[in-house]
């Protein structure tokens, strides 16, 4: 990943769901169930924010043209429709797994979705299907993100995650405190 800067795009709904397909195809179907739902690949929701960060060369002498557009990693801020919840979801090209992509692309995720939405509770879930992952953040919860519940039903039940920010923090203060990211993302 030496030389890439991921560099957000938001995408029209229609975008973001052939993005979640071409997602689905590169991990496979189970994969992809297994990580978000047996409904996946879903439509986007009307006021869901979609960014997709796509690998942009970083500019030196020897790159005159700065390229983008292989797509690195995706993120997803869905509003709930009744609760005062903000939904995150993110997910990484295989590519560009295990060198800490994840935290920087939910640092510029969620700065964005509190300057959206600045009283809405930030959440996060995760199946208890997708055990790597759940462990992983059991393990190294990120900084301001907390455990608070679960459900059993229907299988394979989820864990939930909620950012403890103050709702007045600002979505820089939110970015940083949120940890992770030493890069400069725009
Ligand atoms: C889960 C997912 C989002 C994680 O993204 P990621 O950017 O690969 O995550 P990280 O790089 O921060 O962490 C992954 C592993 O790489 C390790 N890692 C991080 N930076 C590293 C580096 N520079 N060099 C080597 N390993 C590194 C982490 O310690 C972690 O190790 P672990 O598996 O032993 O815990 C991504 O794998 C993905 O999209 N998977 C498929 C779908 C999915 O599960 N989505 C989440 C749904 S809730």
């Amino acid at each position: 990943m030496d030389g890439l800067i991921p560099v957000p795009r938001k995408l029209s709904s229609a975008g973001a769901e052939a993005l979640w397909r071409a997602f689905g195809e590169t991990i496979g179907l189970e994969a992809l169930r297994a990580a978000y739902g047996p409904y996946w690949p879903r439509p986007a929701m009307p006021d869901e924010m979609v960014l997709v960060f796509e690998a942009a060369v970083r500019w030196d002498r020897s790159c005159q043209q700065p390229g983008a557009s292989d797509p690195m990693a995706w993120g997803s801020a869905r509003p709930d429709p009744v609760d005062p919840v903000v939904w995150i979801a993110t997910g990484v090209w295989p590519q560009y797994q295990r060198a800490g992509l994840v935290g920087r692309i939910r640092d510029a995720l969620m700065a964005r979705a509190r300057a959206r939405w600045p009283e809405r509770l930030l959440m996060a879930s995760v199946l208890k299907s997708n055990t790597p992952h759940l462990e992983r953040l059991r393990r190294q919860t990120p900084s301001g993100w907390r455990e608070v519940g679960y459900r059993d039903v229907p299988a394979p039940g989820e864990v939930f995650f909620a950012f403890q920010a103050p709702p007045s923090m600002s979505s820089a203060a939110v970015a940083m405190h949120s940890g992770g990211s030493k890069a400069a993302l725009p």
